[in-house]
């Protein structure tokens, strides 16, 4: 295939292998990145270099192959070690705590760090395997900071975007790191660097005129002759996917199931990976305190919460879940009558058209991350409210709080913040939810997947552009 096309890399693939009797099938992965690019991917020409999410043993290399190659998809296969120094190690107990702002949580280990650049040199030694000269390449997120680089190195002139897809942490944070300089390093081998926000955007070309010899004019670094351009890419969702899932038979019929006997209950929603960035035991002392000072809405709302096992094998993970168990299981205990519980809680992960009944049916949707990159799970929310009702409660510290600004903003370590909100959504007339509902669900299927896509590479094809001519 001589075409051009574009290569996409990420560690995770937007769907992940689970074995059972032996036979190996496929199920879509979680979180925003493999979510939010695995519906637009298919539409383009383009082919996707990820990990299939386990550990794949030698004979059955091919047979992974061939399948994945059917969703253009090509496998990067990782064996338990790489799993554990470079997945788990740099990638989830290094990069995700400290640019999540959770410093005490990294472990600075140097097998880590050697694995991590390992892993990133075997993800550009697949890359190259399907990679056609004229083709454009998309690297995505934290776990291959450093592939930029490398790919650059063998294909000088190639056509590199980057996109992060977590926040970029101020210099006085990022600047902990041991190895800073070549993470940066490897970084500015884009043409373009993408984050959700301004202030990322910031953060990152503050941090590398400080810590390399580049400089700076507004949003471009130069460095060798060589510019990159860094600029925000809010991410957004498949709006139409969401809002007419809610319309379809089978999510009406779950709808119906699940409001059965609920009539005038307040049904309050949260959905998350399990992680510490998400805020989610701040977001259960802040029902508690509700439940304390306000005992009229006792028996009047429930919390049905969704927690999407994730990374559980890294220790601050599991230690995670306990805690969560053991909060969720004693406030039940303390508040719960024989018809009624205050907190529905579900450790695993749904089907989209469950998500999308959830969507529906909840009055609140209760989002309180401590950082998070941009968020989607809010956009999900919105999109899925076609009556214009419902109330979003959208942390300060989460990307998309920058769009959605008619939302109820809270500050996620303000658990009276958090509490006082709550409240406010409760009594909140229709008039005014569906004044701020309309305002973001605008945004929402405005600002939808495809134009984030689009203007990702819109952008990337003229800062190549502008590259030549500079050099002509
Ligand atoms: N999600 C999912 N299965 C579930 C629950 C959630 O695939 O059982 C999806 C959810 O629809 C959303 C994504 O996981 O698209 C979470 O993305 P978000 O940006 O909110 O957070 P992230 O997990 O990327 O930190
Ligand atoms: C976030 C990250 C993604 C990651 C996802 C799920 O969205 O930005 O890169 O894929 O979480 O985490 P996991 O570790 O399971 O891939």
């Amino acid at each position: 295939n001589t075409s051009m096309k574009t290569v996409i890399i990420s560690n995770r693939l937007p769907v992940k292998i689970i074995e059972e009797n032996n036979e190996y099938s496929f199920i879509p992965s979680e979180g925003g990145l493999a979510t939010g690019l695995g519906d637009v991917y298919k539409t383009g020409n383009s082919i996707w270099v990820g990990w299939p999410g386990i550990d794949v043993p030698a004979e059955r290399q091919e047979e992974v192959i061939q399948k994945l190659g059917e969703l253009n998809l090509y496998p990067v296969f990782l064996t338990q070690e790489e799993i554990n120094l470079y997945y788990e190690g740099f990638s989830n107990e290094v990069l995700w705590p400290v640019f999540h702002y959770l410093v005490t949580y990294a472990h600075y280990e140097q097998n880590y760090w050697d694995c991590y650049k390992s892993v990133n040199e075997k993800f550009a030694k697949s890359a190259m395997q399907v990679l056609n000269r004229r083709d454009k390449i998309w690297i995505q997120d934290y776990q291959l900071l450093l592939l930029p680089g490398i790919l650059r190195e063998k294909l000088p002139t190639a056509t590199i975007g980057f996109f992060q897809h977590i926040p970029f942490p101020s210099y006085e944070i990022f600047r902990l790191i041991p190895w800073r300089e070549e993470v940066l390093n490897g970084l500015i081998g884009a043409d373009l660097i993408g984050f959700h926000t301004y202030d990322d955007v910031r953060h990152f070309i503050s941090t590398a005129t400080r810590l390399l010899p580049v400089n700076s004019s507004s949003n471009i670094l130069s460095s060798n002759e060589r510019q990159i351009v860094v600029e925000a890419f809010p991410m957004g969702i498949d709006f139409n996917k969401f809002s007419s899932l809610t319309e379809s038979e089978e999510v009406q019929y779950e709808i119906t199931n699940f409001r059965n006997g609920k009539d005038d209950m307040k049904i309050i929603l949260s959905i998350d990976r399990l992680d510490y960035s998400k805020g989610i035991l701040e977001r259960l002392k802040a029902l508690e305190l509700l439940l304390q000072l306000h005992p009229e809405y006792i028996g009047k709302i429930e919390l049905f919460m969704v927690v999407v096992p994730s990374r559980d094998t890294v220790q601050q993970y599991s230690e995670l879940r306990d805690q969560i168990d053991q909060f969720v299981g004693n406030l039940n205990a303390r508040y719960r009558s024989m018809d009624w519980i205050p907190v529905n809680y579900f450790y695993r992960s749904f089907p989209i058209e469950t998500l999308s009944a959830l969507y529906a049916s909840a009055d609140i949707c209760l989002v309180t991350p401590m950082r998070d990159g941009m968020n989607l799970v809010s956009k999900e929310y919105i999109a899925s409210r076609n009556g214009d009702d419902g109330v979003l409660i959208l942390s300060e510290m989460a990307g998309a709080s920058k769009e959605l600004t008619d939302a109820l903003i809270v500050n996620p370590n303000n658990l009276g913040d958090i509490m006082e909100a709550i409240v406010l959504a409760l009594k909140m007339p229709l008039e005014e939810q569906k004044r701020r509902m309309v305002a973001m669900r605008t945004i929402v299927e405005k600002f939808n997947v495809k134009h984030w896509v689009n203007n990702f590479i819109l952008r990337l094809n003229e800062v190549k552009d502008t590259q030549k001519s500079l050099l002509t």
